[in-house]
C-alpha cells in the first residue's frame, strides 16, 4: 500500500510523462528510492495506477536493469558487463571486488551495505574497465582504485 505522498507523485509522474513505458519506469525509481526496491506487493499497487496489467510491469522491470526487484544494500554496484570492458580487462577489478566484498554478482555483503550487481554497458566505454555506485561512474577501474572506492564508502557509512 502507498503512502498519500506516494501516490501523488506517481499521479504527478502520469501527468507528466508521454508514454505507459516512461511513466511506468519513472514510478517504479520513485518507489525504488522511497523503499530500496520494487517488491511484488509494489508492483501489484503499481500496475492498476498505470493502466497496465502486472505481467506487463514486470516485463519492464525485468528489461530495465536498474529496477531492482529484490532487497538491495544500501550502496548498488553495477559492474560492466559489455565488450569493450571485457577487452580492456574487466576480470581482474571485479575479481578484486569479489574478494574484498566477499560475494559473487547478484549477492549482497554481510553488512548490507553493498551489492554487486552486473549491467550491460554503461555508456562510459572511454573509461572502460567501468563500474557504476550509485550514481558515481569509477574508471578506468584497477585493484588499487577499487581498494580506495570502496573505502570511501566505507568511511561515509561509519
Ligand atoms: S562496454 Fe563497459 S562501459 Fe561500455
Amino acid at each position: 500500500m502507498f503512502s498519500r505522498e506516494e501516490i501523488e507523485t506517481i499521479e504527478a509522474a502520469i501527468q507528466r510523462e508521454e508514454t505507459p513505458r516512461s511513466v511506468s519506469i519513472a514510478a517504479m525509481r520513485f518507489i525504488q528510492k522511497q523503499r530500496g526496491y520494487v517488491s511484488d506487493q509494489s508492483l501489484a499497487d503499481l500496475a492498476p495506477m498505470l493502466g497496465m496489467s502486472v505481467s506487463g510491469l514486470e516485463s519492464v522491470a525485468t528489461f530495465y536493469s536498474l529496477i531492482f526487484r529484490k532487497p538491495v544494500g544500501r550502496h548498488v554496484i553495477l559492474v560492466c558487463d559489455s565488450v569493450s570492458c571485457w577487452i580492456l580487462g574487466r576480470e581482474r577489478p571485479l575479481d578484486h571486488l569479489r574478494r574484498r566484498l566477499g560475494v559473487d554478482l547478484g549477492q549482497t555483503t554481510a553488512d548490507d551495505l553493498f551489492t554487486l550487481l552486473a549491467i550491460p554497458c554503461l555508456g562510459a566505454c572511454d573509461r572502460a574497465p567501468a563500474m557504476l555506485i550509485d550514481e558515481t561512474l569509477y574508471g578506468p577501474l584497477t585493484p588499487e582504485s577499487i581498494d580506495e572506492i570502496l573505502s570511501s564508502y566505507r568511511e561515509l557509512d561509519r
